[in-house]
């Protein structure tokens, strides 16, 4: 494995925030492997990866997907780095809706095994796999970059479920770092405000406009790419650890 382009899985890599990661360690050499349920978006990416990585279309919450995407990894040089984007949110509402329902039991518990429970899927077999890795000078086996949300430390009404999953990985950051120091996996994360991803071209140009006025500064949705050169920084900087990182203008989620 060349020491300089450690190779990346980035779960969730074939949209949004993950898709951005992928281009940005593409750009700068360093073989991807991409674990992604979306077999569509994945067929694509696997094209326009080429020789630089692979694709392997399965779920962070298949231990056999997850061990797919460690073994493509092995057969480009080795796992070194991961950036967890698989994730996300679906409606649920309140917990109590205004007539009265309890909020959706399923949802809630879908919302967290994706989210939690992959990520934590994720991080424990893709450790246990660096820790057989030669550590290098500084006993560093690997680094991982957990992705939770703004939604994590102040979650709006109607965010139950995803701000609940987020922050259970606020929380997981520190004790993963903590578990993982024995064998040289350091564990960092991002939490990101509002994105301008993809999804944005099919809002409403005003409900976006509305959006980045609440932003202090830059007054605008956040840049993929500014996600993938903190995730960049955080699998590279050697003594980051343990550190949940805000990518969001300074901005802070009203109630609603
Ligand atoms: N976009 C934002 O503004 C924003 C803000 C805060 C946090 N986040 C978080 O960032 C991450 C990425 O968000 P995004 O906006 O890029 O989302 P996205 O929906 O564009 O991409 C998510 C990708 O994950 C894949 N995926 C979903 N479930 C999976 C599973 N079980 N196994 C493997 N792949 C799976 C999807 O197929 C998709 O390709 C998520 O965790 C999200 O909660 C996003």
């Amino acid at each position: 494995m060349s020491e300089d382009r450690p190779v990346v899985l980035v779960t969730g890599g074939a949209s949004g925030l993950g898709a951005a990661t992928v281009d940005h360690f593409v750009s700068l050499g360093h073989p991807v492997v991409v674990l992604d349920r979306d077999p569509t978006a994945g067929a694509s990416l696997a094209e326009r990866l080429g020789d630089r990585g692979a694709v392997i279309i399965g779920s962070v919450l298949d231990d056999d997907d997850v061990r797919s995407a460690i073994g493509a990894a092995g057969a480009l040089g080795g796992l070194r780095w991961v950036v967890a984007c698989a994730g996300g949110g679906e409606a649920g509402g309140r917990v109590v809706g205004r007539d009265g329902t309890p909020h959706d039991r399923e949802v809630f518990e879908r919302t967290l095994s994706l989210n939690v429970t992959g990520s934590f899927n994720t991080v424990r077999l893709c450790a246990s796999a660096m820790a057989a890795a030669e550590p290098d000078v500084d006993g560093e086996r690997g680094a991982v970059v957990l992705v939770s949300s703004a939604a994590g430390y102040e979650g709006q009404i109607g965010q139950i479920a995803y701000g609940s999953a987020k922050a259970a990985l606020i929380g997981m950051t520190l004790i993963a770092a903590r578990d993982l120091s024995s064998i040289g996996v350091r564990v960092n994360a991002i939490a990101p405000g509002v994105m301008d991803t993809a999804a944005w071209s099919q809002a409403p140009p005003d409900l976006k406009a509305a959006l980045e006025a609440t932003v202090p500064f830059p007054r605008r949705l956040g840049a993929p790419e500014e996600f993938a050169r903190l995730a960049e920084h955080l699998l590279t900087n050697r003594y980051m650890n343990g550190h949940v990182a805000r990518l969001d203008g300074a901005l802070r989620f009203a109630p609603k």
